[in-house]
């Protein structure tokens, strides 16, 4: 570029001047081109002032990267040796921690090692015991068949011994009992086949505050057998088999007497007397209220128990008659008709047994069929008469009960009969001044009470002769009095004062029927004496004298017309 053309041409020719136009025409734009060269040039040399300018910084820059970088890597390193530093003994640590808990595994695995060791013999006997319980579990059903083979055997062997053992408790409990049985009745002969009990009735709600209800009587806790009464002054003791004061209910009254009514299932027979002046409580005793029966419901219910529970070996049959006593003729109540008036005969059969033609009796079979048969007998008796209790008062109620037993196994037969009697009023008539009908009803029960009294003491006395014929009543009571038939007296008495003197003589009645055999020899033969004298019309009557101390006696004969008192 930097050439240039300096050419001097002489010629002034058209051509060259032509020529040299063009040619500065073309050195004018070369020159163009050359200060646009120019320029170029500058800007590139401004431009590569600025890159190395900029090259120079950037020199700079590299060598504060360098240097940074330089101290980065100082750090990094010294970093990087911390981090190993930290590693190793991080490294360090859980090796140690390894290696102590691999020392405790050791040690526990040598522990499980030895508890192996001691396991293994245990595992061995357990192994064993279990094949020996297996084997004696496989055996157990052999043993148990051949075990129970010989309990068999042996319960076999102690049963025939039991039984054979027991045949020969069972000979010698019958031969005990039949040792017992007369045992019974030698006692029962040696006390007497006739018992005395004695009944003191409560005062009533409306005698309560009269100056009746005095205390006059008084009992003996420590003895149940003796009455103490205080009359005019002087204490009386009487001693009797039995005595039930005011309180004793009809269920402890009949407990006492139940023995007596089940013996008649065994074929005895038995009379239950209710003795006492009127209004001492003879019917309560006997016949008692609805809501609290006496002693004829309660024993006609006791048999019923008695003979089903006996049943299927014993078949019994239970019969119920009902007969009153007034003026000494027999009267039917349980008969179509009972005004009729029936007769005491001898028995045809030729057995000597007395009976009553025309006497109706009732089969009962339940207890439903006693209470018809107790209202029959009411009604009959009420129809009879204008004023029941009066009359009721004036005759003797009797309710027999037969029991007829037979057990189809042994052939065996039994025949017993319960007499229960309700018994007229025993007030001696002398205080009343009766007369007329009145007087011949008093003397009706004074000849049949004495008669009773009688009876009762040639019984006891074992007199050959005994006058059941001077009354109706111990007529018709014969069988049921004599042999080993057995006798209750049950007493009544009034705690009234004003029926004192009465009472006295009820337990002097009372006391006499005890002790007739028991009593001294000399009574006891003046008794004698005094009852056989007696005859249907008896005309004495005799009255024993109880002091206080109770040690002596008198005997008194007085003639009956003046005293009108019945013996006894
Ligand atoms: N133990 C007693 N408990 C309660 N009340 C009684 C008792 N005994 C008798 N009574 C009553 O006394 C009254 C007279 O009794 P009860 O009629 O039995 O005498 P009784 O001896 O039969 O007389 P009677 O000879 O006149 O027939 C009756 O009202 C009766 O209910
Ligand atoms: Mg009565």
């Amino acid at each position: 570029l930097n050439l240039y053309v300096t050419q001097t041409v002489e010629v002034q020719s058209p051509e060259t001047q032509k020529t040299l136009a063009e040619m500065q025409t073309k050195n004018a734009a070369l020159q163009e081109q050359l200060a646009v060269q120019r320029q170029l040039l500058r800007e590139l040399e401004t431009q590569l002032h600025e890159s190395q300018r900029t090259c120079a910084q950037l020199r700079t820059q590299i060598l504060v990267y360098e240097g940074e970088m330089e101290r980065a890597q100082g750090q990094l390193e010294a970093e990087m040796q911390n981090l190993e530093e930290e590693k190793n003994r991080v490294i360090e640590e859980a090796f140690i921690r390894a290696e102590s808990e691999m020392k405790a595994v050791h040690e526990n695995l040598a522990g499980v090692r030895m508890n192996l060791l001691t396991l293994q013999p245990a595992l061995r006997t357990l192994t064993c015991d279990y094949n020996c319980l297996k084997r004696q579990v496989q055996d157990f059903p052999f043993m148990l068949d051949k075990a129970i083979a010989e309990a068999k055997q042996e319960i076999c062997q102690v049963i025939s011994e039991v039984s054979s053992a027991n045949q020969e408790l069972l000979r010698k409990y019958k031969r005990e009992m039949n040792l017992r049985k007369k045992c019974h009745n030698e006692l029962v002969r040696l006390k007497g086949n006739i018992r005395v009990f004695c009944r003191v009735r409560p005062v009533s709600q409306e005698e309560q505050d009269s100056a009746e209800a005095k205390n006059m009587l008084s009992f003996d806790s420590e003895d149940d057998a003796v009455l103490y009464l205080s009359n005019k002054g002087k204490i009386m003791t009487f001693e009797l088999d039995k005595v039930f004061p005011p309180q004793a209910t009809q269920e402890e009254v009949f407990q006492e007497v139940q023995a007596l009514v089940t013996s008649c299932i065994d074929g005895f027979n038995v009379c239950i007397f209710a003795y006492g002046q009127t209004g001492s409580g003879k019917t309560y005793t006997m016949e008692g209220v609805a809501e609290d029966p006496g002693i004829n419901q309660r024993a006609l219910r006791l048999l019923f128990s008695e003979v089903t529970e006996k049943a299927p070996d014993w078949d019994y049959k239970i019969t119920v008659s009902m007969v009153e006593i007034y003026n000494e003729t027999l009267r039917n109540l349980l008969g179509d008709n009972p005004s009729e008036k029936l007769d005491i005969k001898m028995n045809p059969d030729g057995s000597g047994q007395l009976y009553v033609p025309g006497l109706t009796e009732f089969t009962v079979q339940s207890p439903e069929d006693i209470n018809r048969v107790f209202d029959l007998g009411h009604m009959n008796r009420a129809t009879a008469c204008t004023n029941l209790n009066e009359h009721s008062s004036r005759s003797h109620a009797l309710l027999i009960i037969t029991v007829a037993g037979f057990n189809s196994a042994t052939g065996h037969r039994t025949q017993g009969k319960l007499n229960l009697v309700d018994l007229a009023g025993s007030e001696r008539i002398a205080k009343s001044g009766a007369e007329g009908s009145r007087l011949r009803e008093a003397q009706c029960i004074n000849k049949s009470l004495s008669a009773l009294g009688d009876v009762i003491n040639a019984l006891r006395s074992k007199h050959s002769h005994v006058p059941f014929r001077n009354s109706r009543l111990t007529y018709l009571l014969q069988d049921s009095l004599s042999g080993d038939s057995k006798t209750l007296m049950m007493v009544q008495v009034s705690p009234l004062a004003s029926n004192m003197s009465e009472s006295v003589c009820s337990l002097k009645f009372a006391q006499r029927v005890r002790t007739i055999e028991l009593g001294s020899s000399s009574s006891y033969r003046r008794h004698e004496n005094s009852s056989t004298s007696s005859s249907p019309t008896h005309d004495s009557v005799e009255v024993t004298q109880f002091t206080h101390t109770h040690t002596h006696t008198h005997t008194l004969i007085i003639p009956v017309e003046k005293a009108q008192m019945h013996r006894f």
